[in-house]
């Protein structure tokens, strides 16, 4: 499908959405403990992040092709269906990639190095969204002790939410702290690297069976050279699992995730699987262990193609 034109109807209807969902957003993704005041200027910022070709993109998906009916009726949660797990089933990407420039700025544009120069020895996500996401990588990781298994943690910090005691002869943590990637008892090395000033990941090709990376893909300003380098170091059918919540530094998250919902964001990181080339369709996992009451937890992930 090709990207399409500006629709004045739906681009009221993002507006709308926009502002609803901006304020959401605010609401419930930041930490608890250090939520800054809202500037006025980040939500008009926002909006015009906003690409037309997206939502009218996701108007028609969530309306399974009539481009009238808005993505927020459409998204709505219907008893026993996560909007999540739906948005990538049967999805029609467009032909060229729907994202603008200014979709990767951020409110803070100073200097990552400087926001996490100090640790924070916090978990960012509730205990029960915790539990989801260990419990479904019990499920997916190679076994623990894998003769050969490497595995990447992308963003890293002092947790990586593996089962207990779960080992393999090469887990690396990249990461912007030291001292968090330092106490993180899974890693067996670690790289510090700033992926928005630099995305070239330092390994050999075909070197990892797994990549993971918690809450933090919404951190990624070059994400389609992230998604690239990760095809050209994952083995092949080698898993990437990306994993958010519904919280972040808004400041430091991309304008794009900071105006869209949960429901988005599995769209989003979609595509980049889907514009990187060379992975398998995405799909979207609805993990959250109470909806609606404790942290939502989602899993975007997509295998390298083996050819
Ligand atoms: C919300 S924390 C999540 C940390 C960890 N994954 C966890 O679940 O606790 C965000 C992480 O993203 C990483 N990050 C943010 N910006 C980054 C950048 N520009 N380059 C590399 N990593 C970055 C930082 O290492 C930071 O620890």
């Amino acid at each position: 499908m090709a990207t399409l034109a500006p629709r004045p109807d739906l681009l009221l209807v993002a507006l709308r959405r926009s502002r609803a969902r901006t304020l959401r957003v605010r609401a419930a993704a930041v930490p608890r403990a250090r939520r800054p005041p809202v500037p006025p200027q980040a939500a008009r910022r926002v909006f015009l992040g906003l690409g037309a070709a997206f939502v009218d993109q996701l108007a028609r998906m969530a309306s399974g092709g009539a481009p009238s009916r808005s993505f927020v009726a459409a998204a709505r949660p219907r008893q026993g269906v996560s909007p999540v797990e739906e948005i990538l089933k049967n999805v029609e990407w467009p032909d060229e990639f729907p994202f603008k420039p200014d979709d990767f700025s951020r409110f803070d544009e100073s200097s990552d190095t400087v926001f996490y120069s100090a640790p924070r020895f916090v978990t960012h996500i509730d205990d029960p969204a915790i539990r989801a996401l260990t419990k479904y990588y019990s499920q997916v990781l190679p076994p623990s002790n894998t003769p050969g298994v490497a595995i990447l943690d992308m963003c890293s910090s002092w947790v990586s939410h593996y089962p207990a005691g779960y080992k393999q002869e090469k887990i690396v943590g990249m990461g912007m702290n030291e001292d968090e990637l330092k106490k993180n008892p899974v890693l067996t090395e670690y790289v510090v690297q700033d992926l928005n000033l630099n995305p070239k990941l330092p390994f050999d090709d075909n070197t990892f069976d797994v990549i993971t990376n918690v809450v933090s893909v919404d951190y990624l300003t070059k994400p389609m050279d992230v998604f690239k380098e990760m095809r050209r170091i994952l083995k092949p059918s080698g898993l990437a699992i990306m994993s958010f919540s519904n919280r972040c530094f808004w400041t430091k998250a991309i304008s794009i995730w900071t105006s869209t919902g949960d429901a988005d964001h599995a769209w989003i990181v979609g595509a980049y699987y889907h514009y990187a080339g060379g992975f398998e369709p995405p799909e979207a996992v609805d993990i959250s262990p109470n909806p609606g009451q404790t942290d939502p937890m989602y899993i975007v992930c997509s295998r390298k193609k083996t050819a």
